[in-house]
């Protein structure tokens, strides 16, 4: 679902805005605003405000989720954090310097897993110690142990087109893992996969991330998945999107992601998440039909 703003004619923008003001977050958006510009049925350009607001800072070490509408901005955030685009106001900043050109020091998974056809699964695990220049006899040791921690011993030498998505996925997260950045972007890693896949990844990412120290920003639609994981989760608001709220997950670890639901403060806490998602995705359905009747 999409809402268009034009800037001469703005929509009504509800002014939420949430500052978690941290001196030392590995990644701080300050006051970002991001306004793409593209061509409209007839060919004039229309400004269409993506993000206004954002205001964040993400702890080192911490697993932080962002869920929201389709469309409230979430991507274009982590694509910020990656350098990809830049913000037309404000700024994001990494490890205290604000982000300008693409950023190598974040490993960034995306929806799609981007495996190379031509390459087996185990050059496939090895390309990005490869650009590193790292050796080929310890690309190959690290490249087997991550292998290993997985459960994909005995397919190294397949090709992506004959595994299966679950395995692909595991694939692009040891991919990234194998050079151990300090920050992992993953925007709906698990997405396009089966219930009980999706869970047995979701444990295998608790085991390699914790006790690394590692930062991770994972997007999901998932709210179960983003309680099960995170230490925090940022809540946007429909588009144009801004942080609504952001909420300390009150789940201990280490968590058991197969059981949940059991935990005696999930449901109260799963309750609260999705009563304030919900006025987000209802009003964004509420804005598609109207539009959708033009
Ligand atoms: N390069 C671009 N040019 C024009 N508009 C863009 C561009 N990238 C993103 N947008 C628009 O900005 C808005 C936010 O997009 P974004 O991909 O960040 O949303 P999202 O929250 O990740 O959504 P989803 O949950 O569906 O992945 C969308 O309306 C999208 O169409
Ligand atoms: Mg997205």
């Amino acid at each position: 679902m999409r809402t268009t703003v034009v800037l001469r004619d703005p929509a009504p923008v509800v002014p939420l805005r949430c500052t978690v003001t941290a001196a030392t977050g590995v990644i701080e958006a300050r006051d970002v605003v991001k306004v793409f510009v593209a061509r409209s049925e007839r060919r004039r350009r229309r400004a269409f405000l993506a993000l206004h607001d954002v205001n964040l800072a993400i702890q080192q070490g911490r697993f932080v989720s962002f869920v929201g509408p389709s469309g409230c901005g979430k991507s274009t955030l982590l694509n910020m954090v990656a350098g990809l685009i830049r913000p037309t106001e404000g700024a994001v900043h990494y490890k205290g310097r604000a982000v300008d050109g693409i950023n190598t020091d974040v490993g960034y998974i995306t929806q799609d897993d981007n495996l190379l056809p031509w390459r087996t699964l185990l050059e496939n695990v090895e390309v990005a110690l490869e650009f590193r220049r790292v050796g080929p006899e310890e690309r190959r040791d690290r490249a087997h142990r991550y292998i290993g921690r997985v459960g994909l011993d005995g397919f190294e030498h397949h090709y992506p087109h004959e595994l299966s998505g679950g395995m692909r996925k595991r694939v692009a997260l040891i991919r990234t893992l194998i050079y151990e950045p300090d920050v992992i972007l993953m925007d709906e890693p698990f997405g396009p996969l089966d219930a009980q896949t999706r869970v047995i990844l979701q444990d295998e990412l608790l085991r390699l991330w914790e006790g690394t120290g590692k930062t991770i920003v994972f997007v999901t639609h998932d709210l179960v998945e983003a309680i099960a994981l995170s230490d925090e989760i940022v809540l946007f608001s429909r588009a144009p999107g801004t942080i609504k709220h952001v909420y300390p997950v009150p789940l201990p670890r280490p968590r058991d992601v197969f059981r949940i639901h059991a935990d005696p403060q999930f449901p109260a806490f799963y309750e609260r998440l999705w009563r304030d998602l919900k006025e987000e995705i209802s009003i964004v359905d509420l804005e598609g039909a109207v539009h959708g009747n033009r």
